[in-house]
């Protein structure tokens, strides 16, 4: 199958695609998810068993939440590389829409968050027709506040979260 399948594609770059997820992305979803570098600012590594049993879930109804994380596929290689996307939050009570971006390890630093959440945003904006999104990002977090601040996103407040965690909000769109 290719990597750009137009019936799981939910968008395509110049060196990426992100689509819907399948059978063959809970391996590579539970290791991303398990590793305590990709997941030091975002609550650490899950359990593995745990992860494979929900990813499986996902990968037989990959459709079932409007707002969701996908995944991330490098079309060079047919490679997962991350998982992206967009969840609904309670901030502060507000409901929010927030961006997420993880990328495994080896595929930092090549431009590839800013590529797909950039492509992202513009998908939430023109054809979501949202008008807000934000990032909640670890103050500690340096690289992904450079990928929210490539993407246009300015600094809005420090927001502490239902688990005690400070975040850092940074919006775009409307106030
Ligand atoms: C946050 C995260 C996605 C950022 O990854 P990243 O690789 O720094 O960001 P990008 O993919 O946008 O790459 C940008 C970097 O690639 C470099 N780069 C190299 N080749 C490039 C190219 N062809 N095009 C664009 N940038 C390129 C840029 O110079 C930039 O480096 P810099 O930030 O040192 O200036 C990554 O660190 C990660 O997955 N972290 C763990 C999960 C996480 O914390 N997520 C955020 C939760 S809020």
């Amino acid at each position: 199958m290719k990597a750009s399948d137009p019936v799981r594609t939910i968008l395509e770059t110049e060196r990426l695609v992100l689509r819907y997820q399948n059978a063959a992305d809970v391996a590579p979803l539970s290791a991303l998810w398990s590793d305590p570098v990709v997941t030091k600012f975002m609550g650490g590594p899950r359990d593995k068993a745990w992860l494979v049993a929900e990813f499986g879930k996902t990968a037989r109804k990959p459709r079932a939440e409007k707002y969701d994380l996908w995944p991330l596929i490098e079309k060079s290689t047919g490679t997962l590389v991350g998982h992206i996307g967009l969840l609904d939050k309670d901030v502060e009570g507000r409901a929010e829409i927030e961006i997420v971006y993880v990328l495994i390890k080896s595929a930092w630093g090549k431009g590839y968050a800013t590529e797909a959440a950039g492509a992202l945003t513009r998908h939430a904006f023109d054809s979501l027709k949202l008008d807000r999104l934000i990032a909640l990002i670890d103050p500690d977090n340096a690289n992904s506040e450079r990928v929210a601040e490539r993407l246009g996103m300015k600094f809005e407040k420090m927001t502490i979260r239902p688990d005690g965690e400070i975040k850092k909000l940074y919006s775009a769109g409307k106030e």
